[in-house]
């Protein structure tokens, strides 16, 4: 490879600022150190978390940085020490790692990593380990990815190896949003055959949560948005009925009793919003119900009446899905291959990576459910 080595002058959209569209810059991408890769990203998706960094957290440290956590491409090079990955390696960037050895790891218990992110609680890597430089200054890398650039370098234990007949333009959906809300109804929740959930929020991960609830053998999905426009793709990946919180002046708890004797027994929430967190929690039946939070925030608290979970409730939160993710994610690429899981259906919109400002407004005016970006020919 021409590149191996050396410093990559590439294109990438970098966020300067809280609330500010990204800009396309050229920046430099070094060369993988040891146990860390380079990877050519063929394609990303936005997910709402990009837009979370962006608009909603308040940090004020959490920038210049290159955000992007759903993608997939192709190995450039590899630093020392790299035996497991060559050159042309198509893969899939891991927004948490699984390094296999620390005790996360080796409990059957969890998904999580030490050498995650989530363990120091901050979603960007350090400064002294991204790769990345722009108009001479050091640029955050966003989940360990950052997919919206050309080039981007991971951590060997952040990269799944992926079928090579693979469609990156698909299969880049498993990276983040598709795996965790399948994974939190099939893992996390646990769904049963023959029973009855709710899924809050229908964007592509509360879609894949309808969809794990279907494959697990779910008899009745209740999706719920407040955008009814998101209900047609929901009957697609298995949605039985449908709500929309504004058609009622009661709880949407209550709606969802009086629909189903009393509760569901699975509910999921896909919004990230501390009171349809709540609300979800007391749609479950009492005695059994379960309620997983999957929508991601860490700006509030929320508030529930013990009485919920003292009645047999469980309320648990579930980070990508449960899935292992270096285990995980080839194994759903198989699954998409053999035509187990849908993909292809989240996909509303394609673009370039210069259009993924529009990107952002779609997806923050509900007009979509992913818009694939197109980064670099293969
Ligand atoms: N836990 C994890 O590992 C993880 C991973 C990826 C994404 N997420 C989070 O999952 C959430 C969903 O992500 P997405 O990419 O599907 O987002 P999205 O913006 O595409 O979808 C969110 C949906 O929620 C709906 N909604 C908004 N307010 C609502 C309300 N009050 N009641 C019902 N529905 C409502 C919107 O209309 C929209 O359809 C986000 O919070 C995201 O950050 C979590
Ligand atoms: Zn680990
Ligand atoms: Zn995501």
């Amino acid at each position: 490879m021409a590149t191996a080595g050396k410093v990559i002058r590439c294109k990438a959209a970098v966020a300067w600022g809280p609330k500010k569209p990204l800009v396309l810059e050229k920046i430099e991408v070094a060369p993988p150190q040891v146990n860390e890769v380079r990877i050519k990203i063929v394609a990303t998706s936005v997910c709402h978390t990009d837009l979370y960094h962006l608009f909603e957290c308040e940090h004020n440290n959490g920038f210049p940085i290159v955000l992007g956590h759903e993608g997939a491409g192709i190995v450039e090079s590899i630093g020392p020490g790299v035996t497991e990955f060559q050159p042309g390696d198509k893969v899939i960037p891991l927004p948490i790692p699984q390094c296999g050895e620390c005790h996360f790891c080796k409990s059957p218990k969890t998904n999580q990593c030490v050498k995650g992110w989530t363990a120091g609680s901050s979603i960007m890597l350090a400064l002294p380990d991204s790769r990345f430089t722009c108009k001479g200054k050091k640029v955050l890398q966003f989940a360990g990815t950052s997919t919206f650039s050309e080039y981007t370098v991971v951590r060997t234990m952040a990269v799944a190896k992926i079928d090579p007949a693979a469609p990156l333009d698909k299969v880049c959906l498993l990276g983040c949003g598709v795996c965790t809300g399948f994974g939190a109804a099939v893992n996390t929740a646990k769904v049963e055959p023959g029973s009855t959930c709710a899924v809050f929020g229908l964007g592509a991960v509360g879609l894949a949560a309808v969809m794990g609830c279907k494959s697990a053998g779910a008899k009745r999905i209740i999706a719920v948005d407040v955008n009814p426009d998101k209900f047609e793709k929901a009957k697609v990946f298995g949605a039985t009925d449908f709500v929309n919180p504004k058609d009622h002046n009661k709880p949407i708890s209550q709606v969802l009793a009086e629909m189903t004797n009393g509760g569901v027994d699975y509910s999921l929430e896909c919004v990230g919003n501390v009171a349809v967190m709540r609300s979800a929690l007391e749609s479950c039946v009492q005695g059994w119900g379960v309620s997983v939070i999957v929508g991601w925030t860490d700006s509030s608290d929320f508030a529930a009446r013990p009485m919920q979970l003292i009645a047999g409730r469980t309320w648990k939160g579930s980070l990508f899905g449960g899935f292992r993710s270096k285990d995980g994610v080839p194994e759903m690429v198989k699954a998409y291959m053999e035509k187990k899981v849908k993909l292809d259906e989240f996909i509303t919109h394609t673009m370039t990576l210069d259009q993924v400002n529009d990107a952002i407004d779609l997806m923050k005016h509900g007009k979509c459910v992913r818009t694939v970006l197109s980064v670099c020919s293969q």
